[in-house]
């Protein structure tokens, strides 16, 4: 019934087409949407949006979302060629082609800094909030569906609010959010979560009855992804992370049910987490920013106390599963705004411990996680720096190699950095796993490249290092046209090959 849905009779008026909705949304005009991992983002505003522009009339706007977002956003709207600039994060095909070719404006940034910097007036005015619900209150505010984001401070600084209602998303959900939203300096205050499954704030976003200007309702179903099966490799990744992880419980460093576990996107991250369905841990808290498939093994083994995050992205089969379930996975989870979830003060104070993956990593220790060959944006940093900078135990994962071997994923030096040699703490491949804590740069060197590297090119990493160590500058050896050249020679051969 759609007055489940709509609880303020008054809201029933203001329920339209998505096409007059999107009629509202004028060129030059900031959007800010839903949305976060291709989950919880509208679809049908921006679909109608999309057609708009494809028959001919001239529309830019800027997107600011949560992070990724589905096709019916990211892909037509780039396609249509609506997007002036987009932040802080994406993952589709479509506009990353876009941001390398140059036809649009990619600001990739920390995602614990877009609710504050749109708060504190950096990123320009935002026209409309356009937000995915599963329902609107009487009192007018918002009851978030799969993900919560940057949908609160969207709403609280927009002129007005669109929101698309989805009846494909259970109103079960209702109850899974807290919402909480810190107040600019000199007046913040500290954010008082001391534990994961602290609840602080209101099951929905504040917004009102008069800001709403449109609501449309639409069924269109979350696009999520599929994720790869857990191959080889990442289990052997598993399998060594979660030796190292029981030999700090070993050492007194960490308790018997660790400390709240972050862990990023992508097959490797959902295998990590899976590895610790049969591990021996139990009474185990997430605070993470998506919660992923393997999430619903730990809870159904009863591994996992609480999941904190902002977003819970399953793959096809787990949404039907999260749906099957609903009850039982909104009692262990809690989605909260990414200004939260991947909060540098709270991830601090509770210890977390931060798993993410690098595309490459250098001998000693900075992490590339963004731009293959130093220039093409892949994604986007997501949290990984949030969590990174301010973990507990900061570990980065990648497979040692890639393009069939061709790439080494161990360099001399990275050709982007995303996290620094400061920041991280451990690196583990499917070779092995380096423990960095407390190293030099030359002591970090010889374990990378002994633990981490593919035997392929052990050698040839060992070579560079011995080589620019017989330099005159001992603290970080590097032969800088050396460094540089071995990406060129990839970019030199098109077809990436080395060997
Ligand atoms: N050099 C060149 N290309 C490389 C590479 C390297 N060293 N390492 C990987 N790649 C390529 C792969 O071949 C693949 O290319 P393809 O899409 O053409 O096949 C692509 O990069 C993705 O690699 P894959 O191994 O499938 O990675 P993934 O799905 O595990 O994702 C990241 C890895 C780094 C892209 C992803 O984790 C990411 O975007 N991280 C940053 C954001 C983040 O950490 N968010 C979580 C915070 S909570």
């Amino acid at each position: 019934m759609l007055k489940d849905r709509i609880r303020n009779e008054h809201l029933m008026k203001k329920v339209c087409q998505a096409g007059e909705a999107a009629a509202m949304i004028k060129d030059g005009m900031t959007i800010g949407t839903s949305g976060f991992t291709p989950s919880g983002y509208p679809k049908a505003v921006p679909l109608a949006l999309a057609e708009r522009a494809s028959k001919g009339e001239k529309i830019k706007i800027n997107l600011f979302t949560g992070a990724s977002v589905g096709d019916e956003l990211d892909g037509a709207l780039t396609r249509a060629g609506v997007i002036n600039k987009r932040l802080p994060y994406q993952t589709n095909k479509d506009i990353r082609n876009g941001i390398n070719d140059g036809s649009l404006e990619y600001v990739d940034m920390h995602l614990s800094h877009t609710p504050q910097y749109v708060r504190y007036g950096y990123l320009g005015k935002i026209d409309f909030a356009l937000i995915e619900a599963v329902a609107i209150t009487e009192d007018g505010h918002i009851i978030p569906s799969t993900s919560v984001g940057n949908s609160p401070v969207f709403v609280e600084m927009a002129d007005k609010v669109i929101i698309e209602v989805n009846t494909s998303q259970p109103l079960e959900l209702e109850g899974i959010h807290d919402i909480y939203a810190p107040q600019n300096p000199p007046n913040r205050q500290p954010i008082p979560i001391f534990k994961p499954d602290d609840r602080i704030g209101t099951t929905y976003i504040p917004c009102g009855v008069d800001k709403i200007a449109a609501i449309v309702v639409t069924d269109i179903k979350d696009n999520v992804r599929p994720l790869g099966p857990i191959d080889e490799d990442s289990r052997k990744i598993s399998g060594y992370l979660i030796d190292f992880l029981e030999s700090e419980v070993k050492a007194g460093r960490l308790p018997e049910n660790l400390l709240p576990l972050q862990s990023g996107v992508g097959s490797v991250a959902n295998a990590v987490l899976g590895g610790l369905v049969e591990s021996r841990f139990e009474d185990l808290y997430c605070y993470t920013e998506v919660i992923q498939d393997s999430m619903f093994d730990l809870i159904d083994a009863d591994k996992v106390l609480m999941a904190s995050g902002t977003s819970i992205t399953p793959s096809e089969e787990g949404l039907v599963r999260l749906y099957n379930n609903i009850s039982r996975y909104r009692n262990r989870m809690i989605l909260r705004p990414q200004e939260i979830s991947n909060n540098p003060a709270i991830a601090r104070r509770l210890g977390v411990i931060a798993m993410n993956t690098a595309l490459e990593v250098d001998i000693y220790g900075n992490v590339n996680s963004t731009h293959v060959m130093g220039s093409r944006m892949m994604n986007g940093i997501g949290g990984s720096g949030d969590f990174t900078r301010n973990a507990y135990l900061s570990i980065f994962t990648t497979v040692s190699t890639a393009k069939g071997g061709d790439i080494s994923s161990i360099v001399p030096m990275v050709s982007h950095h995303d996290h620094t040699e400061h920041d991280v703490m451990v690196i583990v491949t499917e070779q092995g796993l380096a423990d960095l804590r407390g190293t030099s740069p030359k002591e970090r060197a010889r374990k990378i490249i002994q633990n981490c590297a593919h035997p392929d090119y052990k050698d040839m990493l060992m070579d560079y290092f011995e080589r620019a160590s017989s330099g005159p500058i001992k603290h970080t050896p590097h032969i800088l046209g050396e460094a540089l050249s071995w990406h060129q020679r990839f970019i030199d051969t098109g077809t990436m090959k080395v060997k």
